[in-house]
């Protein structure tokens, strides 16, 4: 089916004003907030806006704060007007499209912490990124107000943190994971997989693999830590370089794991040339 694209607003008092008459009529409203660079797994995730509420928003905006001085804000995808096009296939209600200035004026001053749930995984190698992600959702959260906000859980750390945020804050909004969506060979979608050469393409898909795998093996009662060990000797074999991290983590604290009882992940980062994979997987 064919739609129109969304009504785009930059402006947040007009944003607001939107979003309010819908609520005067009743409509729920449903947030997918993104950076952009909108591939399939966004559109599932605004597909899924769409079969749960009544109104969907989604935010584009690629949030300085939550990149390192040495990674790639810079090169990071823009093309809003593709983004656009995109969204018209999915039935978005509105894009919020925040300038810098809305987002962050000169003398911007606060800054939200989640303390434990961020201290590994990503947390260890990405200083501050989750200060920036946690910040920017609560004002995302705060200007568009809906009543569900969807995240992918392919960033699934992202995902915790978030929740505890909202939950801490009491900022009354509903978090909702949404499952990973992969290419046909196990490829989880992301905004980056586009900085990947040919080789490398080819190479990519080990990655899931390998955390299909552990999962697996971990199901059948298999301990963590030699499945972790072959897993990284795996994927520093097939090229992959630095392997940021290979862990079993519960699937709510975040604490790690040697054996799994419960709702548990098993997580990874790794660099493949230049560009920086994660996936996960539940177990
Ligand atoms: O997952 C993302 O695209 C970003 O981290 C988010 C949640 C839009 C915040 O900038």
């Amino acid at each position: 089916m064919s739609h129109a694209r969304p009504t785009r607003f930059s402006d947040r008092a007009a944003l607001r004003a939107a979003v309010e008459a819908w609520r005067r009529q009743g409509e729920s409203v449903v947030l997918v907030p993104t950076m952009g660079a909108l591939h399939a797994g966004h559109l599932a995730l605004v597909a899924h806006a769409k079969a749960i509420g009544r109104r969907a928003v989604v935010s584009i905006f690629v949030n300085p704060t939550q990149f390192g001085p040495s990674e790639d804000f810079a090169r990071y995808p823009r093309d809003v007007a593709a983004d656009l096009d995109r969204l018209a296939e999915t039935g978005a209600d509105a894009a919020w499209t925040p300038e810098i200035d809305t987002m962050y004026p000169p003398d911007f001053s606060t800054r939200i912490e989640v303390a434990g749930l961020t201290e590994g995984l990503c947390g260890a190698v990405r200083p501050g990124h989750f200060a920036g992600v946690a910040t920017v959702v609560t004002k995302l959260l705060n200007q568009v107000r809906p009543d569900i906000a969807l995240f992918g859980e392919k960033d699934f750390q992202q995902l915790q943190v978030i929740r505890r945020a909202v939950r801490d804050l009491d900022l009354g909004v509903e978090i909702r994971g949404v499952p990973t969506i992969r290419e046909a060979d196990g490829l989880a979608l992301s905004s980056r997989n586009r900085y990947l050469d040919a080789a490398e393409r080819a190479v990519a898909p080990r990655l899931h693999a390998v955390l299909a795998r552990i999962a697996a093996a971990l199901r059948a009662g298999a301990a963590a830590g030699p499945l972790l060990a072959e897993g990284v000797a795996e994927l520093t074999a097939a090229g992959f370089g630095p392997v940021q991290y290979l862990e079993v983590r519960d699937a709510e604290t975040l604490a790690p794991l040697e054996r799994v009882e419960g709702p548990a992940r098993v997580l990874a980062a790794a660099y493949l040339g230049r560009t920086r994979l994660i996936d996960n997987v539940a177990v």
